[in-house]
């Protein structure tokens, strides 16, 4: 360990002033952007490399020994100073961004850790804690989502590292590009001493500020799946190809997207978006001739994703053969539903009514690194309110006193882990 890792500072001495601190550090971390005036940080980014520089000199201090793996995982060790078999909680959640983001979608998980390091009775417990900040939960840069999770757990193979970003680089050339420039660097690994996987982030709904609670205790995640689609058509003079004789792929499109709505309103809790749209050759006179679009189709049971995806695409294929057009798909992410550890939920309840908070439970309808962790290692996630239910938006915003609240439950926490770790080494 570095010696400022060994070195003894002073700890934030109240949840409420562990809060104020987080809220000043997601702020500072804000200014780590990829686009000036805007928060954008995307995979393996110089703006993540600004992210980590920020972030290493606070965990150091906390006594943590911080390493970067070769997929641009942060990690945060806090070695249990009572045996090196201790099991190990990973506490975190992701650093990357969508476009034009907020401050604390996922930064908020991250920094969770690290207060409930600096805060707790960290030297005593019989497990270590290692702060996690994945490098890729949103799939800005590749399409893809959960690319640090991926990496951890040994996912990150196969067709995922052929997706392409803007620029036409690949995942599998990013990373090699990385590690070129890092040689030193480890490979990404879940340690086989972790025990459990916490992360906490803000709901990014509006049901906790609509039942006035500060906390959550997530127990499932809803299934995502995301596709390219494809209309194509005949490009051609806007001015001498009359309406009837128009094959104009962007004109199916939009009627399809308007489908995606009406469709996806038939299915009980179910959602589907299309968020991006392009249309070639792009001419302010010229009619379409290609338009390709993404689809996010989400729900908390599997095979009402995969029904409503069936019907959409169904539904694009008939628009397309009444419309003299060709249609494809191709489907680039699959993620499904996933039920949090039974045990987990558990202790955070009664961590939640030691701390005196009435947390209720809920299904998260976003996509959280949770997901990818469980299949490995039990795991569990807490909500904090969002104001107005803001997120994946600049706007995007979490108050102080939820903060300090969801520190506090996590300290208690922390002590409910340490009696479970007793009793099983007494057992
Ligand atoms: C991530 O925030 C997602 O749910 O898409
Ligand atoms: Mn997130
Ligand atoms: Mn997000």
């Amino acid at each position: 360990m570095s010696s400022a890792a060994t070195r003894q500072t002073a700890r934030p001495s109240t949840a409420s002033e562990a809060a104020a601190q987080l809220m000043h550090r997601a702020k500072v971390l804000a200014l780590c952007t990829e686009k000036p005036g805007q928060i954008l940080r995307t995979f393996l980014s110089p703006a993540m490399d600004e992210v980590h520089r920020a972030m290493r000199p606070w965990m150091e201090a906390a006594g943590m020994q911080v390493t970067i793996d070769r997929a641009g995982n942060l990690h945060g060790l806090y070695a249990s100073k009572i045996s090196n078999a201790a099991p190990r909680l990973l506490i975190g959640s992701h650093l990357d961004t969508v476009p034009n983001a907020g401050a604390y979608d996922g930064v908020l998980g991250v920094l969770m850790g690290l207060a409930m390091v600096e805060a707790s009775a960290v030297q005593q417990y019989p497990f270590a804690i290692e702060v996690i900040g994945f490098s890729d939960e949103e799939g800005t840069r590749f399409g893809a989502p959960f690319l640090g999770s991926r990496a951890m757990v040994g996912e990150l193979k196969g067709d995922l590292l052929h997706c392409l970003d803007s620029t036409g680089e690949s995942v599998d050339e990013a990373l090699r590009a990385f590690t070129a420039n890092h040689p030193e660097l480890e490979e990404p690994a879940l340690s086989p001493q972790t025990a459990a996987y916490l992360e906490f982030h803000i709901e990014q709904g509006p049901v906790l500020e609509s039942r006035n609670l500060s906390l959550g205790v997530v127990e499932a995640l809803a299934g995502q799946s995301r596709c390219e689609v494809e209309f194509l058509g005949v490009a051609g003079h806007a001015g001498t190809n009359p309406m009837k004789l128009r094959r104009d792929a962007l004109a199916g499109a939009a009627e399809w997207i308007t489908q995606v709505e009406t469709i996806s309103r038939r299915f009980d809790d179910a959602v589907a978006t299309v968020g991006q749209i392009a249309a070639e050759p792009s001419g302010v006179n010229v009619i379409p001739g290609v338009a390709r679009c993404s689809l996010d189709v989400r729900h908390h049971d599997d095979d009402v994703r995969a029904a409503l995806q069936r019907a959409i695409l169904d539904e694009a294929q008939a628009i397309a053969q009444k419309r003299g057009l060709t249609f494809d798909s191709v489907q680039y992410h699959q993620q499904a539903a996933v039920r949090l550890d039974a045990n987990l939920v558990a202790m955070i309840d009664r961590a939640a009514a030691r701390a005196g908070y009435a947390a209720i439970r809920m299904t998260s309808g976003a996509g959280h690194d949770a997901m990818v962790l469980a299949p490995y290692v039990p795991s569990a996630m807490v909500f904090l309110r969002n104001p107005g239910g803001i997120s994946h938006h600049p706007d995007e915003s979490v108050r102080e006193k939820d903060v300090a609240a969801a520190i506090h439950l996590g300290l208690c926490f922390l002590d409910e882990f340490a009696a479970q770790v007793r009793d099983k080494q007494h057992a």
